[in-house]
């Protein structure tokens, strides 16, 4: 009799922290702050009102152009409302953990530049995917490489990321270099898969482990 209420209790606790552990692993407990600061960059989350400022950056510097080429979702943006919209899309999905869009504002000029998006891919891994665009005006000066060191700290320290992904087109020189200079390891190279105005394109996979950038920025294994 006593044998049993022991086995029972034990069971219990038993139940009991791997029910805790559970809970505590689920993706809508996990706290992380909603914004990163860099040197030069505020890259924080999406609130309402900042359409007008995700509209006046595709109106300017030919960047719709640029960006429907490269970013899926670039292209639905036409209206103030459009970007409204898509803002506030990106608050939900931070809420819901569903995926983690962060605009991108130069601290010296107050201007938004751009744009970092990080995707879940598996929670039990954890792994992400990290993308990213700048706008025209801002290229060539090493804020995307600020911005995504950002998010990096943010994926590894904050989301306990394990391994994070950057997924690119072969043809897409600036977006692969990026990933090469934050010292992501080219993993795949699926080739000739899409096909655009005639030009066929593949796709680079790149990814970086967690002990890797720890190596690479705290200049220690895990
Ligand atoms: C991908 C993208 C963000 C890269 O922008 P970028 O300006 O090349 O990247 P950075 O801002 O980090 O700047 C790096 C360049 O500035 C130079 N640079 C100057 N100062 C620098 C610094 N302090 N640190 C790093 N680089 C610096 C680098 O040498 C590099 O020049 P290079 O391309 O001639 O070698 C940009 O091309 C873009 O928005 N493209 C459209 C969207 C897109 O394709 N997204 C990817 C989808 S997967």
């Amino acid at each position: 009799m006593i044998k049993t209420d022991v086995s029972d209790s034990f069971l219990t606790l038993l139940i009991n922290s791997i029910l805790r552990i559970c809970i505590v692993k689920d993706k809508l407990l996990v706290e992380f702050p909603d914004s990163i600061e860099t040197k030069k960059l505020i890259i924080r989350k999406y609130e309402k009102g900042d359409g007008a400022d995700v509209l006046a950056l595709f109106d300017r510097n030919n960047n719709r152009t640029l960006l429907q080429e490269r970013v899926d979702e670039a292209a639905g943006i036409i209206t103030q409302d459009d970007a409204e919209i898509d803002c506030r899309k990106h608050t939900a999905e931070w809420e819901a953990r569903e995926r983690f869009v962060m605009g991108i504002w130069s601290k010296s000029s107050g201007r938004y530049i751009g744009q970092i998006w990080i995707e879940p891919k598996k929670w039990e891994v954890p792994s992400f995917e990290l993308g990213y665009f700048l706008d025209i005006e801002c290229h060539g000066k090493g804020l995307a490489t600020e911005a995504s060191e950002g998010a990096l700290r943010f994926l590894f320290n904050e989301l306990e990321a394990y391994r994070v992904e950057i997924i690119t087109r072969d043809t897409n020189e600036k977006s692969w270099k990026l990933a090469e200079r934050l010292g992501f390891e080219k993993e795949g190279h699926i080739r000739e898969c899409g096909i655009q105005n005639g030009e066929r394109w593949g796709l680079y996979h790149y990814g970086m482990l967690k002990r890797e950038y720890l190596f690479r920025n705290e200049g220690h294994r895990t």
